[in-house]
């Protein structure tokens, strides 16, 4: 039997009834069809689901949907500003902080959270902000150039 939940997802309100045992990582894909964020373990280590749960930074495939209840949540699609990306995510453009992209919107968002309550972070707080988020690709370099270019005001 499914249990009625209100979320508010980048701004927009919605009401659905859900499966008790549904990841919030899958409410916001297979529900909402919020596709930027991703699924790779679903065992919270790899951080590609992030997202911010009433502020916070959460790896969506921790929370059951039932527990975001009543919940404000941003998700990657709600970064950017119309055709404007958001700070962080530009820098991750302009410093190539990206490969294959899929760690992509958790980088975005555990880094935009870090910026947030550190506005100027040196390469070990940013280091240590994000090491609960996998690259495969990178090696991690230009992530962290990315975030250091965000803080800086992408001069
Ligand atoms: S999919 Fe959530 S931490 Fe990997
Ligand atoms: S860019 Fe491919 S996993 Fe990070």
């Amino acid at each position: 039997m499914g249990h009625q939940i209100r979320v508010e997802v980048n701004g927009t309100a919605y009401e659905r009834e859900v499966e008790p045992r549904l990841l919030l990582v899958h409410f916001l894909r297979e529900e909402l069809g919020l596709t930027g964020t991703n699924v790779g373990c679903e065992t919270s280590l790899c951080g590609a689901c992030t997202v911010h749960v009433d502020g916070v930074a959460v790896k969506s495939c921790t929370q059951l949907a039932v527990q975001a209840d009543g919940a404000s949540i941003r998700t990657i699609e709600g970064m950017a500003d119309g055709d404007s990306l958001h700070p962080l995510q530009q820098a991750f453009w302009d410093e190539h902080g990206l490969q294959c992209g899929y760690c992509t919107p958790g980088m975005v968002m555990a880094g935009a959270k870090l910026l947030e309550s550190n506005p100027d972070p040196d390469e070990g707080a940013i280091r240590t902000a994000l090491k609960g988020n996998l690259c495969r690709c990178t090696g991690y370099h230009t992530i962290v150039r990315a975030v250091r270019r965000a803080a800086e005001g992408g001069s």
